[in-house]
């Protein structure tokens, strides 16, 4: 009798090491409320968030990545979501431009840091909020609509980034950016909860990426698809415990980070990293 066909997969899962771009939480609160997370009422620990996030940048260090660190700037409580700031594919930047005006003065900020390092810029004309809606993959870019960026922006991230986009249509308002429910694991293998994808979306992803890890809605709820890959570790939200049982089989090696705070915020791992893809 023979087995069925299983789908290859790497036995030994190889770490690439990447650059990203973080912003400490020194003027973390939740002031306003532009997600289901946020509720202003509800008290803030800033120094447990920076504690939080300090963890975070010490582990990517010690996993043999570069952090940068951006200066956080006053009245922008939100700044530490370095993933909103920009999207950067080849050492090309595109600027974000946020759909809620509390958020607007980050993306200068960010488009500032990457001048200043000597990267070109091109600001954008569309509404996008940078990697929260745009997750790179090895082929192509898989692109969010339907809570921040405008899927008008998605033809201008073709043309400016230079991959393929393939939209995707958020629907669950707790999961109001593409990376709040879907991660790219490697190069072209992807966990996501369907259930944040309307139905044609789900057919494409389905079809893109017969193989991917599918999350259970309580992993996704406790921010597990909010993750950080370098092809072997996965740095996700501890609570996700079912994820971390299915990654462990697939031969990653996942690391448990907690960023309760930051999660007040609606924001896990993923929101707080901006990969910086050099050519
Ligand atoms: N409070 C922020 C917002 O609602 C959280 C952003 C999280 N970032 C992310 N990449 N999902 O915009």
């Amino acid at each position: 009798m023979s087995a069925p066909a299983a789908v290859a997969r790497p036995t030994r899962r190889e770490s690439r090491p990447r650059r990203y771009l973080m912003c400490p939480p020194t003027h973390f609160d939740v002031t306003y409320s532009i997600n289901p997370w946020m509720e202003p009422e509800k008290p803030t620990d800033t120094a447990l968030a920076v504690a939080q996030w300090d963890r975070l940048r010490n582990l990517l260090v010690g996993l043999g990545h570069e952090v940068n660190v951006i200066d956080p700037e006053p009245g922008l409580p939100d700044m530490v979501f370095a993933a909103n700031g920009a999207t950067v594919v080849d050492g090309r930047v595109l600027s974000a431009r946020f759909r809620h005006p509390q958020r607007a003065a980050e993306a200068p900020a960010y488009t500032s840091w990457f001048r200043a390092h000597g990267y070109p810029v091109h600001e954008a004309e569309h509404v996008n909020e940078g990697e929260g809606d745009y997750l790179v993959t090895g082929t192509r870019i898989l692109a969010g609509s339907g809570f921040r960026t405008e899927p008008s922006a998605h033809a201008e991230a073709e043309r400016v980034l230079g991959r393929p986009v393939v939209g995707l249509e958020l629907v669950d308002p707790r999961f109001y950016h593409l990376d709040t429910a879907l991660a790219v694991l490697d190069t072209d293998e992807i966990m996501y909860f369907p259930g944040a994808f309307s139905p044609d979306s789900q057919r494409i992803l389905r079809q893109l990426y017969p193989d991917a890890v599918r999350a259970s809605e309580e992993d996704a709820a406790v921010f597990g698809l909010n993750a950080v890959s370098d092809g072997r570790h996965v740095l996700l939200a501890p609570q996700a415990v079912g994820l971390i049982d299915r990654l462990t089989a697939r031969g990653f090696a996942p690391i448990g980070v907690d960023l309760s705070e930051l999660l007040k915020s609606g924001g896990s791992v993923k929101c707080c990293t901006l990969e910086v893809r050099d050519r």
